[in-house]
């Protein structure tokens, strides 16, 4: 496999596919339904999204490219959309990047990142998928690595250069995808999840010079877990902490791991590992397998190292299972917020929402110390459409057995709570008096010297659609669709089985990203 050599052809015109890809969306996008469209996070302007793709800071702008299917409301054949912004809280939408128009990616221009080379140009690379059938998944797939360069500083439209990697079939149950390129020393380096002919979930490593021709150098990381049979969309960059001290993470989306306690809930769930890595070496995890989000909803997500140094993720929030109710409305899926990613002094890794979201807010309200008695609701806000919360529960002065927020409260009782529940010593996004959409909870951990604190920080962010929580500075965070009934979207504060004691409470109204 090593033998393989790229036959670099200059593959520009594929302008009729994203024209028509463009029609898909705009007419998606003409009878679209704003109840549930997100006025602050990363949306189509019609059509299915899923994986943020192409993280990258590059001539001034950000740019957030994202798996993309303009013909309809469901996963299909897979595109790039795209936008960019200077300040990551305005946002304008930019011309589709890729549609499949080379027969290694007929099905599909699947997940891929960028990266800038040493002569300060970016390239791109991306999976090329093909139906091993050629006609559906039931022969497996056909995938294989790809590579691309912008045509302009803008990143308007870029030009294929075809496929640099071929997959070799009979080492490999058909998963074979989703690059992420970086340099470390002299050498480039190039993982990807790949399913292992023995059904293991497996990064390879692959290293070049030229960031073109790619030589496989070995196994990066195999899943411990014998259950998880592939690992979608991996990540990998090393963090240093207030000390100094430097570790690898390695983060993946599992697929196949079993339910266990509050952990592995959703279908497939994305975490991370902390540890070591040495150039030539495997990776050495130090810990155990983290959620990097504890909600209903979090997917696929991927980072980028920021000129300023910055580590920033964006994740997606996957439907995973129906009832879906926004595929009824023109479009279907959003991303978080861009989230910065530290190695905090507890040894973990901490996200938390980057500085420049306070940039979202307009008008603030400060609540003060509120005591909210056993049984009682205080309203926050009559109708709340995009706002920001930020408030702190005194844990030692609250009796209540749950209290915290109802958020997407609407006449008909429907609401979803995001609460402290003291029987399990956890913070919930509990969906259950919900009217709409999947339900069940969720419940993020808190350590023993977080319980032992007398204050929990919650940072709860509520767009039209979904619910964003950020404990004690990023913590934990959780991301959950949740859709509210028609009329007024309250937000209030409830106690249950005794008192809670808030000592702080701000909301701040959020303005629109400009995507709406
Ligand atoms: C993760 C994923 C990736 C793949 C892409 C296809 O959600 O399955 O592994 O590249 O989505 O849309």
């Amino acid at each position: 496999m090593s033998d393989f050599k790229p036959t670099l052809t200059t593959i520009k015109d594929h302008t009729k596919e994203l024209a028509e890809a463009e029609a898909g969306v705009a007419e998606l996008a003409a009878t679209r339904n704003n109840r549930w469209y997100p006025k602050y996070h990363i949306a189509s302007n019609g059509g299915w999204i899923n994986d943020p793709n192409g993280l990258c800071h590059y001539n001034g702008r950000w740019h957030v490219f994202y798996q993309l299917h303009p013909y309809g409301t469901q996963w299909g054949p897979m595109h790039w959309g795209h936008v960019s912004s200077t300040n990551m809280t305005n946002w304008k939408r930019e011309p589709i990047m890729f549609a499949p128009s080379l027969e290694q990616e007929k099905n599909g221009v699947f997940s891929g990142s960028a990266v800038i080379g040493d002569d300060g140009k970016l390239r791109f690379y991306y999976t090329g998928h093909r139906w091993a059938n050629g006609v559906d998944g039931t022969g497996g797939e056909w995938q294989v690595q790809m590579y691309a360069t912008p045509d302009n500083d803008g990143l308007t439209s870029a030009t294929k250069h075809g496929m640099i990697m071929d997959c070799p079939r009979d080492q490999v149950d058909s998963h074979f995808r989703d690059p992420k390129v970086w340099k470390t020393g002299d050498t480039w380096y190039m993982t990807f999840g790949v399913c292992s002919s023995d059904r293991r979930g497996q990064m390879w490593l692959y290293t070049s010079d030229d960031m073109v021709e790619w030589t496989f150098h070995r196994v990066l990381f195999e899943h411990p877990d014998p259950d998880v049979w592939m690992l979608e969309c991996p990540d990998f960059f090393p963090l240093t902490d207030a000390d100094g001290n430097e570790k690898w993470v390695i983060g993946f989306s599992a697929m196949g791991a079993k339910k266990n306690g509050f952990m592995n809930r959703n279908v497939n769930n994305a975490g991370y590992m902390i540890g070591t890595w040495e150039p030539g070496g495997e990776f050495k995890p130090e810990t155990e397998f983290r959620l990097w989000d504890c909600g209903h909803n979090f997917y696929a997500p991927q980072s980028f190292t920021a000129e300023d140094g910055r580590q920033i993720m964006y994740g997606w929030l996957s439907p995973f299972v129906q009832p879906i109710p926004m595929e009824n409305d023109g479009w279907c899926g959003n991303l978080t917020l861009p989230r910065e990613i530290t190695l905090g002094a507890d040894g973990d890794v901490h996200t938390a929402p980057v500085a420049e979201m306070t940039g979202l807010r307009t008008a603030t309200r400060d609540f003060g110390a509120l005591r909210i008695p056993s049984g009682n609701e205080f309203i926050v806000a009559d109708d709340a459409e995009a706002v920001e919360i930020e408030i702190t529960l005194d844990l030692a002065a609250s009796t209540a057995e749950r209290g915290g927020l109802r958020v997407h409260a609407t006449q008909d009782g429907a609401y979803t709570a995001i609460a402290y529940d003291d029987q399990i010593g956890r913070v919930v996004v509990d969906r259950q008096a919900n009217a709409l959409g999947d339900k069940g909870y969720r419940a993020a951990p808190l350590s023993d010297a977080e319980l032992a604190s007398s204050e929990l920080k919650l940072r709860v962010f509520v767009d039209r659609g979904c619910v964003e929580v950020y404990v004690n500075d990023g913590k934990q965070a959780m991301s959950s669709y949740s859709y509210p009934t028609e009329g007024p979207r309250a937000i209030k504060l409830a106690a249950e089985s005794g008192d809670l004691q808030v000592s702080s409470l701000k909301m701040h109204q959020l303005r629109s990203i400009g995507l709406e």
